[in-house]
């Protein structure tokens, strides 16, 4: 999914990447097999109430807003909605566009606290609600209202922010928002687009697609890119990573090993393409590694 933000008030940056990571799991849930993207802007709460009384009627501040782009009948949501979904292909962005979201951060900020749950939750359910409602979704009558309901717990749970928030993402998840971080690779020059989702100890995950250069050398692997997000991060202990491409089977390069290896010598590594999953562990795939303990 791409997301294109308009950030008007100040955010705490992980947010912004765990709600990457729920938008895309939000379309692989819902089955959505299309690149597809949602315009977010965060605002404050002058700003979400002022659009709130102009485009609603409703002279008040809230937390979320939608504004779907797709008009999908009664009962239809994005996932049986190819159709409608092609229709709204945007050729610039070579993507499906579903809509608008804003989002007040203080809001949703206050909330967290009110309900007695982290940033990271209130953020994450916000933005998968909006996205829920952008894909056709409706809580009106009670029918409806638990359907969304199900699908808003389906996709938090599999980015491990269920209510109790100690759910640890599957490998389906992973190695579907590898398939995604794909979506965002730069590689014009090889033509190849890797992703990757990088799973750390404490339930974060970070994507990575690879980002070539004119200068070749220059370029860098999917595997890394998230590795430095994670490092840069705070994250320090890695348990699995999932790499994508698309027909051929993406196990790291040589580089990608040895610097897997630095951090996480033990790392379970999956790749897939098309329709192929495989796995072996980091220690298979670089035996007798050189690593910080040769040097010890
Ligand atoms: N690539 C990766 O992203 N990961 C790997 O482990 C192997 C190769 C990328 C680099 C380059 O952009 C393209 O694939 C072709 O080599």
């Amino acid at each position: 999914m791409i997301l294109l933000w308009e950030i008007d008030t100040a955010v705490d940056p992980a947010l912004l990447t765990l709600m990457q990571t729920a938008a895309d799991c939000a379309l692989h849930m819902e089955g959505v097999r299309r690149k597809c993207a949602v315009s977010v802007r965060l605002c404050d709460d002058d700003t979400i109430h002022e659009i709130n009384r102009e485009f609603r009627g409703i002279d008040r501040a809230t937390d979320v807003l939608s504004f779907p782009m797709i008009n999908y009948p009664q009962g239809v949501t994005a996932g049986k909605a190819d159709k409608l979904l092609r229709q709204a292909l945007d050729d610039e962005l070579n993507a499906c566009m579903l809509g608008d979201l804003i989002i007040s951060v203080p809001h949703a900020l206050a909330q967290a606290e009110e309900y007695g749950h982290s940033p990271e939750r209130e953020a994450a359910y916000l933005l998968v609600h909006g996205i829920c409602h952008l894909m056709g979704y409706d809580h009106i009558d009670p029918d409806d209202q638990r359907r969304m309901r199900a699908m808003e717990e389906k996709i938090l749970n599999a980015v491990g922010m269920s209510r109790d928030e100690q759910q640890q993402i599957s490998d389906e998840t992973l190695l579907a928002l590898a398939v995604s971080a794909r979506e965002r690779s730069y590689s014009p020059y090889s033509g190849y687009a890797v992703g990757a989702a990088l799973l750390s100890a404490d339930g974060r995950v970070f994507q990575g697609c690879n980002i070539e250069n004119a200068s070749f050398g220059l370029t860098n692997c999917a595997e890394r890119t998230a590795m430095f997000k994670a490092l840069s991060e705070g994250a320090t202990e890695f348990t699995a990573i999932a790499i994508s491409a698309e027909s051929s089977a993406p196990w790291p390069c040589g580089a990608c090993r040895q610097v897997l290896n630095e951090f996480a010598p033990d790392i379970r590594v999956l790749v897939t393409w098309g329709d192929h999953v495989e796995e072996a562990p980091l220690s298979a795939l670089l035996p007798h590694g050189f690593g910080p303990k040769s040097l010890a």
